[in-house]
């Protein structure tokens, strides 16, 4: 969550939520403008709309639960019709960076399998040169070896800690969550086949060529991007 309004994410996940049609399987994006999309989605299952959708997260999980939209587990499923999901950032080649909910590695399964992926966001996610900090799901016992490669690649790895007990996030698959700080990222692709290479990475919340479009909600409207 960064600086967007609630009406712009509203508004860029309700269009979203529009492309789905009924029969569809849907990717269940995580995050807060994510889930203005699940909730449009649920209300549209109230309506009558036969969708399904498979979650990215436990708390898109659960979120999707609560507003009565049926879900298939993703090991269950070999095709998504549409994704939507969030971004923490994306530039305008809709290069993204993904994992501030420590959810990177199943959105990426869902977003990569679906026919079309549109990112959620509001106009404060978007930037010229990706820069934020690159979350790494890493297998627990990997976590110094990683770091110490995440340097050799010019970076600075943080253990993401959490808020509210004393020790580290820990992933809905179990894992730990390294968050590297690389500055300025010039060339997202290689960072991304580098960061693939790694042993112990589990995923890396780098998304290159996955999306297809991007909805920018803004104050008055959506901005539809291509790549
Ligand atoms: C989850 O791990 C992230 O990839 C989210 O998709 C991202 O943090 C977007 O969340 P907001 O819509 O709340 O900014």
């Amino acid at each position: 969550t960064t600086g967007g309004t609630d009406d712009q994410k509203r508004r860029a996940a309700e269009r979203a939520a529009e492309l789905v049609s009924s029969g569809a399987t849907v990717g269940l994006g995580t995050g807060s403008t994510a889930a203005f999309a699940i909730r449009a989605l649920g209300r549209a299952v109230a309506d009558g709309a036969d969708v399904r959708g498979v979650a990215t997260s436990f708390a898109s999980r659960e979120l999707a639960r609560e507003v009565g939209i049926p879900l298939v587990s993703l090991d269950e499923v070999s095709t998504v019709d549409v994704a939507i999901d969030g971004a923490d950032q994306l530039d305008a080649d809709l290069n993204l960076i993904k994992g501030g909910g420590a959810a990177h590695a199943r959105e990426k399964i869902v977003d990569a399998m679906a026919d079309r992926f549109v990112v959620v966001a509001d106009p404060s996610k978007v930037t010229e040169t990706l820069d934020r900090t690159v979350p790494l799901e890493v297998l627990p016992d990997a976590r110094t070896a990683v770091a110490a490669r995440v340097e050799t690649l010019g970076g600075e790895a943080t253990l993401r800690r959490a808020d509210r007990k004393d020790g580290p996030v820990v992933t809905d698959n179990g894992n730990l969550v390294l968050d590297c700080a690389f500055g300025a990222v010039a060339d997202p692709a290689s960072l991304a086949t580098d960061l693939s290479a790694t042993p112990g990475v589990v995923e890396h919340g780098l998304f290159v060529g996955v999306a297809d479009e991007a909805y920018v909600g803004t104050d008055d409207g959506v901005d539809v991007r291509r790549p």
